[in-house]
């Protein structure tokens, strides 16, 4: 059994990192070219073996947690940023039971009650915040969707104490934390830099003013509701113990930082390819009238009214098959593992790497793949059948790893967020085009190119476009 073949590359410790770092779709899909779906390569003195295709896919993330280690390569990095004890600063097994505390919280009921709550944001968004006066102007697609998904998110999801502070002293906590998340903190986490030592301050309140919120709560200042923080003060471990509140503190932490940068990169994407289709906006905005307003004037939107918008449903689903702001996922190998139907084997000294981005753009599973074409699902026969969770058991393990579209990933450290990402996103976009038109600043049907240089990629900044407003 052989190495899988290595990339070549001229500085020793550097390796690849500047063509990984630059456009790392592009260093993937060259290589491919050259290897095939599996080769090394050498990333600031570690070695990544990269394995694409479905079979790649397959491989990590579905591999035994025996066999592969996502914290020991995630952990440095979040674990400044998230707090101790949760996620990826703990046995695998107890990320799976805050898994599943996380998914009691996303009850069909709280997702009901979440839809008048982003609504209600985007509308306050839209009159307050100063960007769509008037009748027609432009606008900073990226800054504004990621401060109304901020915003939706934090109503929504956080509840109303968390959403009160984020318009002040929360916000810059927050971006103080976000400035943790550089790729040089895969290597050098705890390096006393002032981006740092701003990220440990940034932690150190936001916990505070979690820790602050619950211990008000449990002493009775406030209504029990269906946001995150009320369902994690109710859950319980398998062993009977209740979620330390530092905990909650930390796992709250998390979710606003995992839902952000992914969530906010695909409603940026969403508005600037609307911007780039106007017709496809037009029959967004023709869905909601022929199919919720029955002829009259359209209403508050409801949960149930989301079923009825399969385009809708569809510009949500297309942009993550093109836009995956997550390009690498990333395991450590514990032990040499043969990799099956090849003369392989993956030693322990290797990180391995999947990326979902790579088959969800292969001209063999989606023709003319690079095009943004939300259409294209309405004839697929795997259309309503890509990768769902499956209910039930210890271990979230999704059935359909074998497919080309995963955009939250699959196995056991798949997203929990897949659901209330769909509702967030598909509110914002709804509401938004209710009041808008959008178009591209030179009427062309462009959309910027993709900026990797942060560890989550979005569009290059800034990505203006122009709003028309439907009507006085
Ligand atoms: C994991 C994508 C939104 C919470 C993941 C993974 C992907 C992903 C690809 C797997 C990472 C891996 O295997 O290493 C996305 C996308 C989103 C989104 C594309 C939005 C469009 C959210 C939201 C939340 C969230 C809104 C929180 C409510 C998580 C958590 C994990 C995760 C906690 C867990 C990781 C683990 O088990 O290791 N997400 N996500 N995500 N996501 Fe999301």
């Amino acid at each position: 059994k052989s190495e899988p073949p290595a990339v070549f590359h001229w500085l020793p410790v550097v390796g690849n990192a500047v063509s990984y770092g630059t456009d790392p779709y592009k260093f993937f899909t060259e290589n491919r070219e050259k290897f095939g779906d599996i080769f090394t390569f050498v990333l600031l003195g570690k070695k990544i073996t990269c394995y694409f295709g479905l079979d790649g896919n397959e491989f990590i993330l579905n591999g035994k947690q025996s066999d592969l280690n996502a914290e020991e390569i995630y952990g440095p990095l979040t674990t400044p940023v998230f707090g101790s004890d949760i996620v990826y600063d703990c046995p695998n097994s107890k990320l799976m039971e805050q898994k599943k505390f996380v998914k009691f919280g996303l009850t069909q009921r709280a997702l009901e009650d979440h839809v008048p709550r982003i609504e209600g944001e985007v509308f306050d968004y839209i009159k307050g915040s100063g960007v769509f006066r008037g009748e027609s102007g432009t606008f900073d697609v990226s800054k504004t969707l990621s401060e109304i998904t901020i915003f939706t998110a934090g109503r929504a999801l956080q509840g109303d104490e968390v959403r009160a502070k984020l318009t002040n002293e929360f916000a810059s906590l927050y971006h103080d934390l976000d400035m943790g998340f550089q790729p040089a903190n895969f290597m050098l986490p705890w390096a006393p830099l002032p981006y740092n030592r701003r990220r440990d301050a940034a932690h150190a309140k936001m916990r505070g003013i979690y820790l602050d919120i619950i211990k008000k709560r449990r002493d009775g200042g406030s209504e029990e509701r269906s946001d995150m923080i009320w369902n994690l003060m109710n859950c319980q471990y398998k062993d009977g113990r209740p979620i330390p509140d530092k905990e909650i503190a930390h796992m709250m932490i998390c979710l606003l930082m995992a839902g952000q940068h992914t969530s906010s990169s695909a409603s940026s994407w969403m508005i600037l390819h609307l911007a780039s289709r106007p017709d496809i906006t037009e029959e967004l905005y023709e869905e909601q009238v022929q199919n919720l307003a029955g002829g009259g004037r359209l209403g508050p939107l409801q949960y149930g009214d989301l079923d009825k918008l399969p385009l809708l449903r569809n510009v949500v689903k297309e942009t993550l098959r093109v836009h995956s702001s997550i390009h690498s996922v990333m395991r450590k190998v514990r032990k040499p593992i043969p990799v099956p139907g090849t003369s392989f084997v993956v030693q322990a000294d290797k990180v391995l790497l999947a990326s979902p981005l790579v088959t969800a753009l292969d001209e063999e599973f989606f023709p003319n793949a690079k095009h943004w074409d939300p259409h294209r699902w309405e004839s697929r026969a795997d259309k309503d059948g890509e990768d769902e969770e499956e209910e039930g058991g210890d271990v979230p393990i999704s059935k359909g790893s074998r497919s080309p579209y995963l955009p939250f990933g699959a196995g056991r450290h798949r997203c929990i967020g897949e659901k209330f990402a769909y509702l967030n996103l598909s509110v914002i976009v709804a509401t938004m085009v209710r009041e808008f038109r959008f178009y591209t600043l030179d009427g062309k049907k462009t959309v910027p190119r993709t900026d990797y240089t942060s560890l989550f990629s979005r569009p290059v900044q800034p990505a203006m476009a122009r709003w028309e407003r439907r009507y006085s």
